[in-house]
């Protein structure tokens, strides 16, 4: 099942409506044409604005669907922003915390109601793991079990399904698991883009008396195939080193370079020039520097037994969720999801087995409402 809808904006002195918007109401636009700027101004602002707002973001499916009654059709206003927002995030019903297995929670939802899915699995074997009687996977059956999760995960999302994970070393050898994964999703169809790097300063003696510790995980991202529906891939970028303007030099056999380059790499038509970007494309290796010990972006953090830190999220929550999306954390432990969409101005929904999680997460998430996260 999909979810069909369509929010429209109508005059609410020449029809029925369902949702006032006019201020001073919690959908109004505080910014004033004239004190604050034009009317496109106005709008513009109002956006800014709105996104920033998460206890508007967060009931925006509540304008799903409906007739939003404004003064000022049939000319432009805010309303087509919420209108936009709130059909551009495909909101569903869905509810904020949902405590069960990973797979009999997901086939309970319904088709491409998510925009992003952002995660991290229990690794497979976890020892220190206190499992409340679930299966824990090791070796090719974890593999299995997460090809279902994928499988599962890319019928509820619509955009990237994006899953931080580690293999399991044992006696001088590595499981390899997230690399076999990979290798079944190909085989099974299912598209993947090239793993991005969760990148970290590492636990000293990881390595172990004769190999090197470990700095790195792979984040495992699939999709439905195509270009992704939304993306911002310089959201997490910088300008660039070299300013913009200009063209790229090539290097000539002979190690010269030329000045009038072209790119010719498929992506830029023959002949195109290449303009430098205002801001530089991240790439696709995230340093989060520190991973624990109170960089995670939460005390409470560690009341999970392997959470991920804050900026990791926030890099693929601003880079793959639209704003006001819904982001949905298969397995939510601690919340770190739930509580970087809020502060971005996206919706969450956070899956876990224990319950134990389960309030945790809504604990984390009364810090952000609170205002005390750092
Ligand atoms: C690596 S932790 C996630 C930590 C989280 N990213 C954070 O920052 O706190 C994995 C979580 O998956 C949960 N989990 C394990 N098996 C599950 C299952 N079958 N379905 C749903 N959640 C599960 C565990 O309870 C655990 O909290």
């Amino acid at each position: 099942m999909d979810w069909p809808m369509k929010t429209t904006v109508v005059n609410k002195h020449h029809g029925a409506y369902d949702v006032d918007i006019c201020r001073p109401g919690p959908w109004g636009n505080p910014f004033h044409i004239g004190a604050d700027g034009d009317r496109a101004a106005v709008i513009a602002r109002h956006k800014a604005w709105l996104v920033k707002q998460p206890h508007l973001m967060a009931r925006l499916c509540e304008l799903r669907g409906k007739r939003l009654g404004c003064v000022c059709k049939p000319r432009a206003c805010h309303g087509d922003t919420l209108a936009a927002l709130a059909d551009a995030a495909q909101l569903v019903a869905l509810k904020q915390y949902y405590c069960g297995d990973v797979l009999d929670v997901l086939r309970t939802f319904p088709n491409k109601c998510a925009d992003l899915i952002f995660g991290s699995p229990p690794y497979e074997d976890a020892r220190n793991v206190p499992n409340d009687g679930f299966p824990v996977y090791r070796g090719q059956a974890w593999v299995d079990w997460m090809v279902e999760v994928c499988r599962e995960s890319l019928r509820v999302c619509r955009g990237l399904v994006a899953l931080v994970m580690e293999g399991r070393t044992r006696h001088y050898s590595w499981s390899g698991t997230p690399v076999l994964l990979m290798a079944d999703l190909i085989r099974a169809g299912i598209t993947l883009r090239k793993p991005p790097i969760y990148e970290r300063d590492g636990v000293s003696g990881s390595g172990g008396p004769d190999w090197l510790k470990n700095r790195y995980e792979f984040v495992v991202c699939a999709t439905n195939g195509g270009q992704l529906r939304w993306s911002n891939n310089v959201a997490m970028g910088h300008p660039p080193i070299r300013g913009p303007g200009g063209n790229p030099t090539n290097r000539k056999q002979n190690g010269s370079r030329t000045g009038h380059g072209c790119r010719s790499n498929g992506l830029l038509a023959p002949g195109k020039r290449y303009t430098p970007p205002k801001i530089a494309n991240p790439g696709n290796i995230i340093d989060c520097g520190a991973g624990g010990g109170g960089h995670l972006g939460s005390q409470l953090a560690h009341e999970n037994e392997a959470p991920f830190p804050e900026k990791l999220v926030e890099f693929f929550i601003r880079s793959f969720a639209p704003p006001g999306g819904l982001v949905l954390d298969p397995f939510a432990g601690s919340g770190t999801v739930g509580a970087v969409a809020l502060k971005n101005g996206r919706r969450f929904c956070l899956i876990d087995v224990r319950a134990s999680q389960i309030r945790l997460c809504k604990r984390r998430i009364m810090e952000v409402v609170c205002g005390q996260s750092r």
